[in-house]
């Protein structure tokens, strides 16, 4: 019997694009979904962008767009990066959705309910220069513990403390370098302890894998604390129903997108989503005979491990019959990395490589487990070669031009030697398709790879480039096995390449394969001619990508997030560029400014024109060093109250940030209140 089958994976954020960190966790899914599809069940794997949040809200505001323009936008960008590396959604929806609004108000009533909501106040730092609330991550100052500088509000890359946004000494928005006040707020929180232990159950019932369960089970001793689920405008977010101004949290709406996502899809192909995904009601009271499945990174365990499933067993919703979590990705044994070049965009990979490439590499490499997986450029260059191109294409290569050249395009059938052969490499289905299963992809590679070694073995031992001049008709009943033998590698492998697959079974003008053709042989009948399956990777096509990567990415100190790169502006045209004045401008002060410690104080000469300017650079220069400096000014830039004074422009400098600032300096000869053209 058939199963039915939901998947998901994790939202990714629409701050950034998606990177080849992401695509462990999109491929290792799109690979299960392929499996299931192969062995002919019904499997729908659904997944959207994550949206809300005050990044996505600071990126949009940089970027001078709204956060609907912004999140419009990278979707599709996202979409296309995924079509790229042939990750097949059923639904690729969105969580600033109305399916997920109505989902997050129903699940919140529900806990309302419960008695699981209580209200309380909280301190809060406020940026009174951006007029909002600064989520820890927005704050930063330095280490209570280690007096590291630039630290993040939550806590210390240096040292590892973790710590509240008030601990920070000399504490600044990381957005405008204000200090913020602390201010008084009223929050919701959902009590997690009221499910310690349905949670505690759900876990012993193998929700998740062992070594995920032991680091909850740390959590579970160290006692459920309340959860805070709503935040203060403004927020980029779905406001909290009877609230002015106040949004649920993103990560409470976040996991809902699932089913918002699910839904969206039943809707539009007038499905039952009761009979998906039971327990909202919101469908015609199926049954619901799914099994479902969450894929997701470690980082983002408790999330889906503990608040997801606590609201919907307190909502009286399905939770899903198992977590799958996988670990991190490490380029050359270290954290993806802008300034090496590591930090390699999906869309930036595709220029150079065969997506298949790194989908058969990454399988290769993932297990059952959390641990990380390393991705050694040499080894992916020597694998891919040695296995994609030079044991399965090499089968092709080795039979098919022989068969349509100097046999009609024309397969026999097969001796007993060859019935052999295929039978060896039937045999071994049950072992790949448990392996499968078991998200053991490492191990299902291991065993293909052997089989084809196998077949490999058969060709040497043959020799049908010496026997086709002596026996043809020899010729082709070996030929015919080495044929099927390519076939049956191909139903194994086609979860990982699928493109490949594709091309195989034009080749063989056969339809779609599934697992239930391996009961079956081709024999007797026409083949197509000769297509090449795969191509080399050239080392140069790697060292492209990573130069590449280099030069658009530099590494900042300023990216809110670990994996987000600003998204280009929208296009301004040469009218809106010819209103900015550049001029040549002297240093003729530069101090220090107390309780701002990336901020100078200049007193400029545009000419006889004085204008005070706050500059970012102080980490960068000293100001006695400045003094005299020629710098290039945007001298009509609209006046600006910041917390440390008037500033009436800005002078002009690049850059990651911190220490890395540039300053443009003019020719040291040009008079102050000069036009640069
Ligand atoms: N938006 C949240 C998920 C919400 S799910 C309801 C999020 N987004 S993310 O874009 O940061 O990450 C999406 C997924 O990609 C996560 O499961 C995360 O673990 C995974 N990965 C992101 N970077 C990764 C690596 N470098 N390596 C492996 N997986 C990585 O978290
Ligand atoms: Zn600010």
């Amino acid at each position: 019997m058939s199963r039915k089958i939901i998947v998901t994976s994790a939202l990714p954020y629409a701050n950034g694009p998606i990177h080849i960190g992401h695509l462990v966790e999109y491929l290792q899914t799109d690979i299960w979904v392929r499996f299931q599809k192969l062995c002919g069940n019904e499997c729908l794997y659904f997944c959207a962008d994550d949206t809300h949040g005050t990044p996505i809200m600071i990126s949009a505001r940089k970027a001078g767009i709204s956060p609907e323009e912004m999140i419009n936008g990278v979707r599709k960008e996202h979409k296309e990066d995924f079509d790229g590396f042939h990750i097949q959604f059923d639904n690729y929806y969105t969580t600033h959705s109305p399916e997920n609004k109505q989902f997050s108000e129903l699940i919140f009533k529900r806990l309302n309910e419960k008695g699981s909501i209580v209200k309380r106040d909280v301190e809060q730092a406020y940026c009174e220069n951006c007029k909002m609330p600064l989520p820890d991550r927005f704050v930063r100052g330095v280490c209570p513990k280690c007096k590291a500088e630039h630290q993040y509000g939550d806590s210390c890359e240096v040292c590892g403390t973790t710590y509240r946004p008030s601990d920070l000494i000399n504490p600044y928005c990381a957005t405008c370098n204000t200090p913020p006040v602390m201010k008084t707020s009223q929050h919701y929180f959902f009590r997690l302890a009221d499910y310690e232990q349905p949670l505690r159950d759900l876990m012993a019932g193998g929700y998740t894998q062992q070594s995920v369960a032991n680091k909850l089970d740390e959590r579970f001793s160290a006692g459920l604390k309340d959860w805070d689920i709503s935040r203060d405008g403004p927020y980029f977010g779905f406001k909290i129903p009877g609230e002015e101004d106040k949004y649920f949290y993103v990560w409470l709406d976040a996991p809902i997108g699932y089913m918002a996502s699910a839904k969206n899809y039943c809707d539009r192909n007038n499905l039952d989503f009761d009979a998906l995904w039971p327990g909202t009601n919101s469908g015609r009271g199926g049954e619901g005979r799914y099994e479902l499945y969450h894929f997701i990174g470690k980082d983002i365990m408790y999330f889906h491990a503990l608040f997801w499933p606590a609201m919907l067993l307190a909502s009286g919703i399905k939770t899903a019959d198992r977590l799958f979590v996988h670990g991190f990705l490490t380029v050359n044994g270290e954290k993806m990395s802008k300034s090496r070049g590591t930090f390699i965009k999906a869309s930036t990979y595709l220029k150079h490589l065969n997506p298949e490439y790194l989908r058969y590499y990454y399988a290769g490499k993932l297990s059952d487990t959390i641990d990380d997986i390393d991705l050694k450029v040499d080894d992916f260059i020597n694998k891919i070669n040695s296995e994609i191109v030079g044991k399965f294409a090499n089968l092709a290569s080795r039979s098919v031009p022989m068969l349509t050249k100097n046999l009609d395009s024309w397969l026999g059938r097969l001796d007993n030697e060859g019935h052999e052969l295929i039978k060896k490499l039937v045999t071994m289905a049950d072992q790949i398709v448990s392996d499968y299963e078991k998200l053991k992809y490492a191990s299902a590679v291991r065993m293909i790879t052997s089989l084809a070694d196998e077949a490999n073995r058969y060709v040497e031992q043959k020799q049908p480039w010496a026997t086709i001049k002596t026996d043809p008709e020899m010729t082709r009943t070996n030929l015919t096995a080495i044929v099927n033998a390519m076939r049956i590698l191909t139903i194994y492998l086609k979860p990982i390449l699928p493109k490949f697959a594709e091309n195989v079974e034009k080749l063989l003008n056969i339809e779609p394969l599934r697992l239930a053709d391996l009961e079956y042989t081709l024999e007797n009948r026409k083949i197509e001619n000769f297509e090449r399956l795969a191509e080399r990777i050239d080392e140069k096509q790697v060292i492209a990508m990573i130069e590449e990567s280099k030069a658009v990415t530099p590494d900042s100190g300023q990216v809110s997030q670990a994996t987000s790169i600003e998204p280009i502006k929208p296009e301004c045209t040469i009218e809106d560029f010819a209103k900015i004045d550049l001029r040549v401008a002297k240093v003729k002060t530069a101090e220090r400014v107390e309780g701002a410690d990336k901020l100078l104080k200049l007193v400029l000469d545009v000419g006889g024109i004085e204008k005070n300017v706050l500059a970012g650079i102080a980490q960068a220069y000293k100001p006695e060093d400045l003094v005299g400096k020629i710098v290039v000014l945007l001298a009509n830039l609209k006046p600006r109250k910041m917390k440390f004074g008037l500033s009436e422009g800005m002078i002009l400098a690049s850059g990651p940030g911190g220490k890395d600032v540039f300053m443009l300096t003019s020719d040291p000869g040009a008079t102050p209140g000069e036009t640069i053209h």
